[in-house]
């Protein structure tokens, strides 16, 4: 590794804060940041808006191979539905392994990078030195994801949203390729009862311990 480069893996579950805990890690250390679920939610997006049957794995193959990764708007890929498609193309190999490469890439980047996802610190880059596995309860998740759908004018209830939440947890952590776990040098970080600002002193801890050793 050169000197200085930091490569830092942030895994969890959906809603556990993990996202908002990578972009604040990427801003204290100044590294590049990807939020690896947007590229499952492109892949998800692409094959709906093509008007392809989202368990249709042949056709996911082909759509991983192609999508363009500009075209697709942020507000495009945050919706519940997509998140839930995102979720089934996830667990066909074609599409983790269609997605390994620019994955690794991006935390090939001379400088690290900070990446957050279901397995990278697992699968994308065991090597990191920096790993953090993202928790909290499924009802605190389920209150987030609610007040974050809300906000973006979804008709959703939050008894909905925590059976969503179940379901994905179910079919994340039990797919049989790359399936959502934390690696085995990973720290656990439960969110549950942390403001954004606890978290976000206890991940910059998590990682600065690992740095020191
Ligand atoms: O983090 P997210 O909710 O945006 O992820 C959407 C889906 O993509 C999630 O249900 C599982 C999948 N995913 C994955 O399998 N591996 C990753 N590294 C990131 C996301």
């Amino acid at each position: 590794a050169r000197p200085g480069r930091l490569v830092i893996a942030v895994d969890g579950p959906a809603a556990s804060g993990k996202g908002t805990l990578a972009r604040r890690l990427a801003a204290h250390y100044g590294l590049p940041y990807l939020d690896t679920g947007l590229l499952y939610r492109m892949v998800a997006r692409a094959m709906l808006d093509a008007g392809h049957d989202i368990h249709d794995a042949v056709a996911a193959e082909q759509v991983v191979n192609s999508f363009d990764e500009t075209a697709f708007p942020e507000e495009r890929l945050r919706g519940r539905e997509i998140g839930e498609a995102a979720s089934v193309v996830a667990a066909m190999p074609a599409v983790r392994a269609g997605l390994l490469t620019r994955q690794r890439r991006f935390a090939a980047q001379p400088g690290g990078a900070v990446l957050d996802g279901r397995d990278i610190g697992t699968v994308i880059c065991p090597e990191a030195p920096a790993k953090l596995f993202v928790t909290a309860t499924p009802e605190v998740r389920a209150a987030r994801r609610h007040k974050e759908l809300i906000g973006r004018g979804e008709a959703v209830t939050l008894d909905g949203i925590l059976a969503d939440i179940r379901r994905r947890d179910a079919r994340d952590s039990g797919r049989s390729d790359a399936p959502l776990k934390a690696a085995e040098d990973a720290i656990v970080l439960d969110t549950s009862a942390l403001t954004v600002e606890e978290a976000a002193s206890a991940a910059i801890g998590i990682v600065e311990g690992r740095r020191a050793a």
